[in-house]
């Protein structure tokens, strides 16, 4: 059976449910994107910089999370309000392998499958259920959008420590992003009605 190494996460799953979205139209997002071979391979680079500073990066975003509490509200529990360091804590380590995995994809069926399944894991459909918690039931989308902006601009300084030219420094950040839109653009799907996605 398939087994992740870290608890929850399951990109390469085989049992995972298809994606209501096509190979096809995902292509037809990326072109729409401007997503190109070239942030491919500046994704991959971006990987080798990023990866070594994952605690580091998560940091950072658990930071900003963290002093917000509009937005750590859809990481405490429901009963009381209080912030669930589990849960926290184990949305943490499955976030640390998707900044691998989102420098490292290959765009495929079984990737386009788990995009469906994050984008239920932010929704009452299916939050909560894979650390069996009793936290708020949904996360509204319009915070979803609006955290491309902090999930990208956050990176700029990681990837500027890299032994790269601003240049190469500003395609990665540039492929960064539109790999963290694409994503965003995919995991809307279950929030929206039958055929207006
Ligand atoms: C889960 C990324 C927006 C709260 C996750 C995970 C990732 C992620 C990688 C772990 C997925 C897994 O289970 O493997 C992102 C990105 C976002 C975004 C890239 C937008 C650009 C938000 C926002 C909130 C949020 C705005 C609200 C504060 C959560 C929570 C979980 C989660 C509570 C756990 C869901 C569950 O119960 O399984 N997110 N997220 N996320 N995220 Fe987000």
């Amino acid at each position: 059976a398939y087994q992740s190494a870290v608890p929850g996460y399951r990109l390469g799953d085989p049992s995972l449910p298809q994606s209501p979205v096509s190979l096809a139209e995902l292509d037809l997002l990326k072109q729409t994107l401007l997503f190109t071979e070239e942030d491919t391979y500046y994704l991959r680079k971006a990987g080798d910089v990023l990866v070594p500073q994952t605690d580091a990066i998560l940091d950072v975003w658990y930071g900003f999370v963290g002093s917000h509490p509009h937005l750590l509200h859809y990481f405490t529990n429901k009963a009381d309000a209080t912030p669930n360091m589990d849960y926290l804590g184990r949305v943490r380590a499955r976030f640390g392998q998707w900044i691998k995995d989102t420098t490292d994809a290959d765009y495929g069926q079984s990737w386009l499958n788990y995009q469906h399944e994050l984008g239920v894991r932010h929704t009452r459909a299916g939050k909560n259920k894979t650390d069996n918690v009793a936290s708020v039931e949904h996360i509204h989308l319009r915070y979803l959008i609006a955290f491309i902006v902090p999930i990208s601009a956050t990176i700029e300084p990681f990837l500027n420590k890299a032994d790269a030219s601003p240049d190469e420094a500003r395609k990665m950040h540039a492929a960064w992003t539109k790999a963290v839109v694409l994503q965003v653009i995919l995991w809307s799907h279950p929030y929206i009605k039958p055929g207006d996605f």
